[in-house]
């Protein structure tokens, strides 16, 4: 089946973060370190493995740091040439969006990430694209956008990353009536924001990786607010979903959410435990954590 190639990535960056609050209140929740690098670097990187050439925020006051954080710094990167600091130069350089490349759109009111989607219309123009939060985090090799890519490449159409959340939890999630999975890879037969456990048609959630075609659009212009009064894109898709295909991927490797305190510490832990470089002493730090513990309950 030949497809239109994706190149280009949205990535909603206007949220609030008040679960992560007052961290969030002038530092944006995408610039929260994961080990090493902001939590926008890392999706940033999972983009490009994928092959996304054009990159899209959606931003509002007081993200201006984002954009910084891609941008040449050439103070910084003469100072490393003069001191011969090769690798950290290589560091450095490697966070870089080309020039040309990075775009910006402003969200002027956190309206819902639908509405969010939305403002990259005129960036994104006639052709399929992909959007990824920020602040969920997926450890998988490959990445879970280059994943998502390779089920678009032979089905086209809409695909969505998907995995089984518990019962008790649907009522936090886009939840999707699936058709029974082949392998990793199910058709989506229609899709509900945060319906109680009883109303939910299944328990496969939507996660934070999407490839859309442009159609959506037109239907996020005309939607009213949904769940939490806010524009879902979950709603959105419900309505392409009348007009379009839509694949489930179920994704391999974990998902973490950064966007509260639990998931941002299991996700430092996981990401670093991953790292050859870090394994062994973060590991021998938790046992001695868990050991403190046993001793003084
Ligand atoms: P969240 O649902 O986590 O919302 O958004 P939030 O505002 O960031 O965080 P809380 O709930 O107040 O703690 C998921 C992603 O969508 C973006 C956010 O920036 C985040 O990356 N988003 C959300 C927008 O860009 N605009 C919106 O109106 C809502």
């Amino acid at each position: 089946m030949t497809t239109q190639k994706v190149r280009k990535a949205v990535f909603p960056v206007a949220g609030l973060g008040t679960r992560l609050l007052p961290a969030t209140k002038s530092m944006p929740k995408e610039m929260l370190t994961l080990v090493d690098r902001p939590l926008i670097q890392h999706v940033v990187e999972e983009a490009k493995e994928a092959g996304i050439e054009q990159f899209i925020f959606v931003t509002s006051s007081g993200k201006t740091m984002i954009e910084e954080h891609f941008d040449r710094q050439h103070h910084l990167i003469h100072t490393l040439e003069r001191r011969g600091k090769n690798d950290l130069l290589e560091i450095v350089l490697g966070s870089e969006i080309p020039t040309g490349h990075l775009h910006t759109t402003r969200q002027h009111t956190p309206l819902g990430l639908g509405h969010a989607v939305w403002c990259a219309k005129e960036l994104i123009g006639n052709e399929p694209f992909a959007v990824i939060l920020p602040d969920e985090m997926v450890l998988s090799k490959p990445g879970c956008l280059k994943q998502l890519m390779n089920v678009y490449n032979e089905k086209g159409g809409n695909v969505l990353a998907m995995m089984n959340v518990p019962k008790e939890k649907v009522s936090r999630y886009g939840i999707l009536d699936i058709d029974p999975l082949e392998g990793r890879l199910a058709k989506i037969n229609a899709m509900v924001e945060k319906p109680e456990p009883e109303d939910a048609p299944s328990t496969y959630s939507i996660t934070g990786r999407y490839i859309l075609q442009p159609e959506i659009f037109e239907i996020l212009e005309n939607l009213e607010g949904g769940a939490n009064g806010e524009i879902q894109l979950t709603d959105g898709m419900a309505e392409l979903l009348k007009e379009q295909s839509f694949y489930g991927c179920l994704f391999q490797g974990k998902r973490y959410d950064c966007g509260n305190k639990f998931g941002f510490i299991e996700a430092n832990l996981a990401f670093s435990l991953a790292r050859d470089d870090m394994h062994d002493e973060v590991y021998a730090m938790l046992k001695s954590f868990v050991k403190t513990d046993v001793l003084l309950s």
